[in-house]
């Protein structure tokens, strides 16, 4: 049956880069070893960065529309921005070799990390690989101006370039996540389960505001989301993401008012800033490859998990709740942090 939300969606051109749902796994084990079967709380994993294109990851999901807008215009170059080790940028790059079209990253440096591993390894490397040109900034100057300045250029020399913003979050981009949260509720019919809150990372806030848009022209409500923010503190990272899910169901045709405490994020596991790794983020990354024999990433899902395992600790869901982490990618990034993970 076609949702208010399917037929919302399908005004916008779409290019398919995922080429089915991704799957959702119950984390048994995780499950035993936290305890939860005595509390019958059950913990799912949706494995986002299981995806058919460039190592997978949430940006494909953004990137769909993002394509599809650009395909319509007649686009011939995407330029990106990102910190150094961006999965965007990587995800970016792999899209537009696919598709024949060239890339251009505007690199910065947003993690003081100067590794060998961290400049040259992980998403770097993948850069590289997918053909991209790479532009790394020097300390200070704006990644966004600097595309902006690129594209003017490509323009007078008569090119056709589109910039995608930070991480993809735009209003379009998220329009990724509103269908993940329609491919969510089509996977909780199958499964049998209705998920009680679905957890991620938030970074540029796409992800979220995307997904709470999705839930709230769902009926479930925004607030079926939580994320833990690993790049600003609580108070930016909200009213970021209540403004872009406002912008979201406003593309999508919605006049829904949402309420400023629809939007639900934690910021306790950020430690010193973005990409600094923690010790709860180590310990959360070698539980689940431990446990489940998955990868989680050092700078977003790493960070979101260890929050969701201090959640799950506390008590803060009760018998009968069934909890979703969607696991969004990046594990090119633990090949830029070895350092991080095995002490020499
Ligand atoms: C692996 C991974 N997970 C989560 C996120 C957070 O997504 P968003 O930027 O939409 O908040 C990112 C963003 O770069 C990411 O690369």
């Amino acid at each position: 049956m076609q949702t208010v939300l399917d037929k919302a969606l399908s005004a916008f051109p779409r290019a398919d880069l995922l080429q089915g749902p991704t799957p959702i796994q119950r984390a048994c084990r995780l499950e035993q070893q936290l305890g939860l079967h005595e509390q019958q709380v059950q913990l799912y994993i949706k494995r986002d960065d299981h995806m058919l294109i460039g190592g997978g990851g949430n940006k494909l999901r953004k990137l769909e529309f993002h394509l599809g807008a650009a395909l319509q215009d007649g686009i011939d170059t995407i330029i990106t921005v990102g910190g150094i080790q961006s999965n965007h940028a990587r995800l970016t790059a792999a899209v537009c070799a696919r598709q024949g079209i060239d890339c251009e990253l505007i690199l910065s440096r947003a993690v003081p990390k100067r590794e060998a591993d961290y400049e040259l390894n992980g998403n770097r490397l993948l850069d590289h690989l997918f053909g991209a040109r790479v532009h790394v900034l020097p300390q200070g100057k704006d990644a966004q101006v600097q595309a902006e300045i690129r594209a003017a250029q490509l323009r007078a020399a008569g090119r056709k370039p589109l910039v995608i913003p930070t991480g993809g979050s735009t209003p379009v981009g998220s329009l990724g996540y509103a269908r993940c949260a329609a491919e969510i509720t089509r996977q909780e019919t199958e499964l049998d389960v209705q998920f009680t809150q679905v957890m991620i990372a938030n970074g540029s806030a796409g992800t979220h505001a995307g997904l709470a848009a999705g839930f709230e022209l769902l009926g479930r409500g925004a607030a079926t989301v939580r994320s833990w923010s690993v790049l600003t503190d609580r108070d930016t990272a909200a009213a970021r993401t209540l403004q872009l899910t406002r912008q979201t169901l406003a593309l999508l045709g919605s006049s829904a008012a949402l309420r400023t405490d629809a939007i639900d994020i934690d910021a306790s596991q950020l430690g010193e800033g973005y990409g600094l790794p923690t010790p709860a983020m180590l310990e959360a990354v070698q539980l689940m490859a431990r446990c489940e024999g998955l990868l989680l990433d050092p700078v977003y899902s790493g960070k979101a998990f260890a929050g969701l395992l201090g959640d799950l600790r506390q008590g803060r869901y009760r018998s009968g709740d069934s909890v979703l982490f969607v696991m969004t990618g990046g594990t090119p990034g633990l090949y830029a942090y070895r350092d991080t993970f095995i002490a020499r």
